[in-house]
């Protein structure tokens, strides 16, 4: 059998990753081992939102690099179509396995499917209803199209069923990052988060807040919903340096998007010139894992950090409204409170959060064995 795996954004790194290990675990004194070709599409580029990650989660280098970069989406999009409809008519797999949601998702399931081969979609069946999402079109699409359908919870099943996918398609193998987690919490353990922000921040000089284990707030920020307008993303600035890291030391990896926006809204100098406030490059696997570890608290829009402190109990605050991934969330036993970016509300959870306990837990199935079980799903299904 032969399979080709796909990445194109930071967030694909940690699901593909043991999924590669399986398949060499797999591998190992066979006859026939299954063939795999990893293709990087390279909508991510920057050496910390890419190669960062392969070298931390030991990704062997991408067979094939289609190299599409940055652009709108129908750039994006249509230039990894082109790009791997040529990959597929060499490489000629028996199947094609995405992951997530992102635009190399979507573009590589689509090629593969017009091209007659076979598609698996790791983390299928997440939804949040919001349509002015991209990833949720690309969620959407992929699903519709992909002949196995392997989710990381009962929720997405529900979700697949209701939209008329057959039983026959569906598989729950539970989260998939939650194998690297488990695979990288000794090392992460081992890092000192003074000596994470000395070697990430952007202003080297500057003095250092003292982090002391429960007493610093890490924060992500990168969808458009948030960063793109002028309004909110300067409402959100002027919270965060306000009033969060008036309290105590806010740790700030910088996302691209959020970036070029800060510039863009001429709020650079603001967050540049805030106490306690630390701004940091994109950050590595092993350093953001081990500074949730012992944060208070963290304000983020991504999905991956939402399941990570779920598992890690660290209380999470979702600059979001709504969420693909409500195993997260506080009423379902997950760590996540959706805030919306509306200052007053998030407010409001902020002051909750801070009274809140680390309090750990793990969904089904979210045991670290996930990229196995995906793995026998797809021998399973056969060529
Ligand atoms: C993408 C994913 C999103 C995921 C996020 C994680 C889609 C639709 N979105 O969003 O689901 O949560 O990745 O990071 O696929 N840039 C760089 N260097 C890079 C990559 C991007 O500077 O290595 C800049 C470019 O100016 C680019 C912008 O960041 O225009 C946004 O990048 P893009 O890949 O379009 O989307 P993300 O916001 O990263």
């Amino acid at each position: 059998m032969k399979i080709l795996s796909v990445v194109g954004a930071r967030p694909n790194f940690m699901k593909i990753a043991p999924f590669i290990r399986a398949i060499e675990k797999h591998n190992a004194g066979i006859t026939t081992p299954i063939e795999h070709v990893l293709v990087h599409t390279g909508q991510h580029y920057d050496h910390q939102m890419s190669q960062k990650f392969f070298d931390d989660l030991g990704i062997p280098p991408a067979d094939i690099h289609l190299g599409v970069g940055s652009g709108s989406h129908a750039e994006q999009v249509g230039n990894t179509m082109i790009a791997f409809e040529k990959v597929v008519m060499e490489q000629r797999p028996d199947w094609v396995v995405v992951v997530g949601d992102v635009n190399a998702t979507l573009a590589c399931s689509v090629t593969a499917k017009k091209m007659h081969v076979k598609c698996c979609h790791i983390e299928a069946g997440l939804r949040s209803g919001d349509w002015t999402m991209p990833e949720e079109i690309n969620r959407l699409v992929t699903d519709r199209l992909s002949d196995l359908l392997l989710t990381p919870d009962r929720l997405s099943i529900e979700n697949l069923k209701k939209e008329g996918a057959p039983d026959g398609k569906i598989g729950f193998v539970g989260n998939i990052m939650i194998d690297t987690l488990e695979e990288q919490l000794e090392v992460a353990r081992g890092l000192d988060p003074a000596d994470i922000v000395k070697r990430n921040t952007l202003h080297e000089d500057a003095p250092m807040p003292v982090l002391e284990p429960e007493r610093y707030v890490v924060m992500t920020l990168h969808r458009p919903s948030n960063v793109d307008h002028r309004e909110i993303f300067t409402a959100l600035v002027d919270f965060l340096c306000d009033e969060v890291a008036a309290e105590m030391p806010l740790l700030w990896p910088i996302h691209p998007r959020a970036w070029k926006q800060l510039q863009e809204f001429g709020l650079w100098e603001r967050v540049n010139g805030a106490g306690n406030l630390v701004l940091m490059n994109p950050i590595g696997y092993h350093d953001m894992l081990r500074l949730n570890m012992t944060a208070k608290l963290l304000f983020t829009d991504s999905g991956g950090l939402q399941e990570e402190c779920t598992v890690l109990g660290t209380p999470c605050l979702t600059l979001r409204w709504n969420t693909e991934r409500p195993i997260t969330l506080w009423e379902h036993g997950g760590a996540s409170v959706l805030v919306g970016n509306n200052v007053e509300r998030i407010r409001e959870a902020y002051r909750e959060a801070l009274a809140r306990d680390r309090v750990p837990v793990r969904p089904e199935l979210w045991d670290g064995h996930t990229a196995g079980r995906c793995l026998q799903a797809i021998i399973r299904a056969g060529k």
